[in-house]
């Protein structure tokens, strides 16, 4: 049996207890991890504090060809960390090696970003009386930023928080979630190898509001992001005080189908973004609004191209849905259904449990008040909803404590604009559904979905402290 450590000062170092990580697939443990004491998280901070002092002194081309050769070692043992992700995320395989990709783009933007960082000159003589001065701003790390991820993407989510540290020249103590400590951990044989200094990258495992309060309220940790759950991204905030603060938080992400469409051309990319890992991604399709005139013809296409998922092993090649990550979630979800079918709700198709999974469910008849609709479900649940001018299917849209991702597939290009203007969300997704996303583009919520943008330029904008400098030219 696999038994981990942490990761401290760039070695491995034993810990005094530990927890069983079990495969949500089969339920069978897999690996004991270590679990961190409030002391071996001080520690952590106290080596990424002291490695800052010489990584910040690293030139914007070293730091640049570091990443590059993560992304370098990550190409060579891809299939590797694809099966890793596979097994203790229970991601099928397929999208698990997609997801290896995506990070494997995510570090090589973080590479020539970290090229790119730069300050501007300031015209100082344009405020009255000024003359025989110059200005200018330039970027500057922050020190220890602390990084809590989430399960769902286990290697592209800490992609888009190592790499923009790196990149900026910050170093990181990572918290990785329960349930995917394995990604993370590799991470750390990859980074060391690409010639990280030691104590750049800490990297601590467990759990507990103990391990993480230890970690957001050092005061050495001058920044804090965290991809996760609306509670657990309030009590951050409460807690952090005057540290830079970036939450990637949920979302019950929406999509407006107007007249006009070819639904057959479209039916599978919606299937896709709504049943994509078991509907477990932040922006994962949930709220289908259908223009009332297409909503017979989109319902059944949709629940033909439902029917034929396949659920099964993440480690088959013809999974297209496993496990979902925990069997309390999944029975947080079937009560969800029980209660919207008690309430009048359809479910046209699946809604069964099959094995640690749930049958993807489509749901119509469905009000805004049931959970399956107003709350982030995190399952393979979608619902389907009519609507009948474009204004009310935007209105619907925005009942919504959320607004990461959302998208509208129309022909009319000033329908699109309209959306675009009026739909609050963090990316307005123009014929194509919300879970699109490509990782340089800038992501983050409005309202209860987040606090800040990700997406890789915009986060070296947030671990950096922008300075400026001014200098008389004459005495
Ligand atoms: C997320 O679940 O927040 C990330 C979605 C993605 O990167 O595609």
């Amino acid at each position: 049996m696999k038994k981990t450590m942490l990761w401290l000062n760039g070695k491995w170092q034993d810990t005094a207890s530990s927890y069983d990580l079990k495969s949500p697939y089969s339920g069978e443990v897999i690996a004991q991890i270590a679990k961190a004491t409030p002391t071996e998280v001080k520690q952590a901070i106290d080596g990424a504090e002291k490695a800052f002092q010489t990584f910040k002194k690293w030139t914007a081309y070293d730091r640049a060809e570091m990443l590059y050769r993560v992304v370098n070692l990550m190409r060579e043992r891809k299939e590797e960390l694809a099966l890793i992700m596979a097994d203790e995320a229970g991601k099928p395989i397929r999208t698990s090696r997609s997801e290896i990709d995506r990070t494997i783009a995510t570090y090589q933007f973080t590479a020539e970003e970290a090229k790119r960082i730069s300050g501007e000159t300031i015209p100082m003589d344009a405020a009255p009386g000024i003359t025989d001065r110059i200005g200018w701003t330039k970027r500057e790390p922050l020190g220890v930023v602390a990084a809590i991820t989430p399960f769902n993407f286990p290697f592209n989510l800490i992609a888009h928080k190592l790499g923009p540290a790196f990149a900026a020249g910050n170093t990181v103590v990572l918290k990785p979630a329960t349930q995917t400590p394995l990604s993370a951990l590799v991470m750390a044989e990859l980074f060391k190898e690409a010639g990280l200094p030691d104590g750049a990258l800490q990297i601590v495992t467990g759990s507990g509001a103990e391990l993480s309060d230890g970690l957001i309220t050092h005061p050495a940790v001058k920044k804090v992001t965290f991809t996760g759950s609306v509670p657990v991204g309030l009590s951050i905030k409460e807690k952090v005080g005057l540290r830079k603060l970036t939450l990637e938080l949920g979302s019950n992400a929406a999509l407006l189908i107007e007249p006009g469409i070819p639904l057959e051309k479209i039916v599978s990319r919606c299937v896709e973004g709504a049943f994509g890992f078991a509907g477990q991604v932040c922006i994962s399709l949930q709220r289908i609004y259908v223009h009332a005139s297409i909503l017979d013809e989109f319902t059944k296409l949709f629940i033909e191209q439902t029917k034929k998922l396949r659920m099964g092993d993440p480690f088959e090649e013809t999974t297209d849905i496993g496990p979902m990550i925990h069997v309390d979630e999944l029975q947080r979800v079937i009560g969800w259904i029980k209660d919207a079918e008690n309430q009048g709700a359809v479910v046209q198709t699946g809604g069964q449990i099959v094995g640690n999974g749930l049958e993807p469910a489509v749901l119509t008849n469905v009000s805004p008040d049931m959970n399956v609709v107003c709350a982030e479900v995190f399952a393979p649940i979608v619902t389907i909803i009519p609507y009948t001018s474009l204004e009310e299917g935007i209105t619907m849209v925005n009942d919504s404590k959320y607004g990461l991702n959302a998208g509208i597939y129309t022909a009319n290009l000033m329908d699109a604009m309209k959306a675009a203007d009026d739909i609050q969300a963090g990316a307005i997704i123009i014929n194509d559904i919300p879970t699109f996303r490509v990782d340089h583009m800038p992501y983050g919520g409005v309202k209860m979905s987040g606090y800040g943008r990700e997406g890789v330029k915009y986060a070296v904008e947030e671990m950096t402290e922008l300075k400026m400098i001014t200098m008389k030219t004459k005495i």
